[in-house]
């Protein structure tokens, strides 16, 4: 009796051990952050969703080690009224990531998008545009100071043929409103590490020239403006140029910056072919785009993802982006990415 109890035993704990393993080798049991400390792996989070899903939640503190703040420190959100700034999303949000360790990034200060009606049609003029860019830059930066780790300062400032959009900031400020920004911002919190952030920049073309060519003057110059963020919002359509992201990641560590992928996203609509099919190629171009960040020898120090479940994404249910699907199941994407940060 006794004996058949002992080897009954010794075979659970057998059968244990071994869905144990199991688990590890598909990744089930160590979180995505644990497996390089150094290395940050991230989504981009907002307060609505934090304050109403617990799943969501759940993997935002399990799994990341960065966090960037994707609408809540918008001007039209956290800056509504020209006197009034409001906070509370933002705050709660980083309050959150403080409690778990996690690196926050801030986004955007200077962008043509999600800008207030107050200012678009204030009819300023071009010295209070000015201030009023220099105000909010300093009183939001300094609100944050020490808590937020990085900020996208300027946000998509230029046309894919490497003129730069016209924007209302160009319109008052002109083109030195890109350094004015920085700047400021370096003023505000100098500790904090300062991103120029666009699309359609990782590989080479006329705009991921221009941005190389300005980060160069603006480095040149002093500027303290210390990296550059590639947002890869890309598709299972795309063919993505990895040979060229590397080199171009190489140059850009040549004039003493960084690199973060800041926005990856994987859409899988518009395409024939089973839902499987689609996944596993959207877990080829999460694994592929993490392993060139990864082996860029440290210049690229960041993977941060555009959201965690595709019930949430800005493209949209039926494109499916993201790691985790709509009832929060991890996709062949999560493992891919699982397995590179574990190599
Ligand atoms: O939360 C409100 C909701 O209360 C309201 O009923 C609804 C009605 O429109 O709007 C909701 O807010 C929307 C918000 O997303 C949250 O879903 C805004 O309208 C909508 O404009 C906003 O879109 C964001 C977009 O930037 C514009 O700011 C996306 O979530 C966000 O993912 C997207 O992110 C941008 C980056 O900042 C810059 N790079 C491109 C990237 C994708 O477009």
């Amino acid at each position: 009796m006794i004996k058949a109890l002992l080897i009954s035993s010794l075979v659970l704990v057998l059968v244990l051990l071994t869905v144990q393993f199991k688990d590890k080798g598909k990744g089930k049991v160590e979180p995505l952050r644990a497996e390089k400390q150094q290395f940050l792996i991230g989504a981009a989070a907002n307060y609505k969703r934090l304050a109403s899903d617990k799943e969501y939640r759940n993997i935002l503190s399990k799994e990341f080690n960065v966090m960037t703040v994707e609408n809540d420190l918008k001007f039209i959100n956290v800056h509504p009224a020209k006197d009034r700034y409001n906070f509370y999303n933002a705050d709660k949000l980083i309050e959150f990531a403080k409690e778990h360790n996690i690196k926050v990034r801030g986004h955007t200060l200077v962008w043509h998008g999600g800008l207030p009606q107050w200012l678009k049609e204030g009819n300023y003029t071009k010295t209070e545009m000015e201030q009023i860019l220099k105000q909010h830059i300093q009183k939001v930066v300094g609100h944050y100071r020490g808590e937020i780790y990085a900020w996208d300062v300027v946000n998509e400032a230029f046309n894919n043929d490497g003129s730069l959009r016209d924007t209302i900031w160009l319109e008052a400020i002109g083109p030195d409103y890109i350094k004015k920004s920085f700047r400021w911002a370096h003023a505000a919190d100098p500790n904090a590490v300062l991103f120029y952030n666009d699309y359609g920049i990782g590989a080479f073309n006329k705009k991921s020239d221009a941005v190389y060519k300005m980060l160069r003057e603006l480095t040149n110059e002093g500027v303290p403006v210390h990296g550059v963020g590639f947002q890869m919002h890309t598709s299972i359509k795309q063919n993505i140029a990895f040979s060229d992201i590397e080199n171009n990641m190489r140059r850009i560590h040549a004039i003493g910056l960084q690199v973060q992928i800041t926005e990856f996203d994987v859409d899988t609509s518009g395409v024939d072919a089973t839902l499987e099919s689609k996944l596993s190629r959207q877990a080829e171009v999460y694994s592929r785009s993490l392993k060139t960040c990864i082996n860029s020898n440290g210049t690229c120090t960041a993977f941060v993802i555009w959201g965690i479940s595709d019930k949430y994404s800005w493209l949209g249910k039926e494109a499916r982006p993201l790691m985790y699907d709509s009832n929060y199941i991890p996709k062949p994407a999560y493992y891919a990415l699982k397995d590179i940060l574990s190599q």
